[in-house]
């Protein structure tokens, strides 16, 4: 695992930025995973950037979302469908019809959850994950003890998510789904690289329990530790926790020139 720490969000999100697209210029056609929350906004805007600069171009890049609501109609500016749309296929300039959520509105959502992996596998499997991580230590919406084997399907979400995601419904906890479809830990794992950002002090010991603690399914996260190209990307807050910085401050310092790509 590569963790790099930096100085404040803006960084981070430029890192992030700097390694999708180093991504999508040696394959134009990657499949990126995206993430939903304000962590990847950062690293959104500063890709948006590159596009419009002209140094990276998304017109044939295809994206997977990490998960949705259930029961949110995707014309709502609640559903992550909605969300994606207008925090990356829009900015980004990603091809809508190349850009997947999980239909969490389908009469049948097992097979939509079924489809959804499978439609994953026939776009040639994701290059480049994009992650946040909640608080509790989900990613995407693995809640703690959600299997490292685990494929996209139908979660409950927990009351620490609820409460952390009732900002979006105007601080309405009941208005908040209960239900959501996630891609499972082991669909996450199965990306040819991770990416994790996070920023600030309400992320410091989530961060700490994914990258420092042990493998456990009580956190989600530490599911990285298992995957042979997972980068985490830090500013110095959500750092603020690690018994190691130092160690990983030298260690990036000290990056041969030829492995840098930001
Ligand atoms: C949300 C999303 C996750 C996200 C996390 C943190 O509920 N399902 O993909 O990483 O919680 O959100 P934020 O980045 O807003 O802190």
């Amino acid at each position: 695992m590569e963790i790099v720490i930096l100085p404040d969000g803006a960084a981070v999100g430029a890192a992030a930025a700097a390694r999708i697209a180093a991504v999508v210029q040696r394959k134009p056609e990657a499949v990126l995973g995206l993430a939903t929350g304000s962590s990847p906004l950062g690293a959104y805007a500063a890709l948006a950037d590159l596009v419009a600069r002209g140094e990276v171009d998304l017109s044939r890049t295809s994206a997977f979302a990490l998960d949705e609501y259930v029961g949110v109609p995707p014309e709502s500016p609640l559903s992550y469908a909605a969300t994606i749309a207008h925090d990356a296929t829009g900015p980004l300039g990603l091809d809508p019809a190349r850009v997947r959520t999980p239909d969490g509105n389908a009469a049948d959502l097992e097979a939509a959850c079924s489809a959804y992996e499978a439609a994953i596998a026939a776009a040639g499997g994701v290059d480049v994950q994009l992650l946040g991580i909640g608080a509790n230590g989900h990613i995407g919406f693995n809640e703690p003890t959600s299997s490292f084997a685990s494929r996209t399907r139908i979660k409950t979400l927990a009351p620490r998510t609820r409460e952390d995601n009732a900002r979006f419904f105007g601080g309405d906890l009941d208005a908040v789904p209960m239900h959501c479809i996630t891609q499972g830990l082991g669909t996450i794992l199965d990306a040819r690289q991770l990416l994790l950002v996070a920023q600030g002090e309400s992320k410091a010991a989530a961060v700490a329990a994914a990258v420092e603690g042990p493998l456990t399914a009580m956190v989600p996260g530490s599911a990285l530790q298992l995957h042979r190209t997972a980068v985490v990307l830090l500013d110095e807050a959500a750092a603020s926790k690690l018994t190691l910085a130092d160690y990983y401050r030298f260690t990036y310092a000290n990056k041969p020139a030829w492995q840098r790509v930001d």
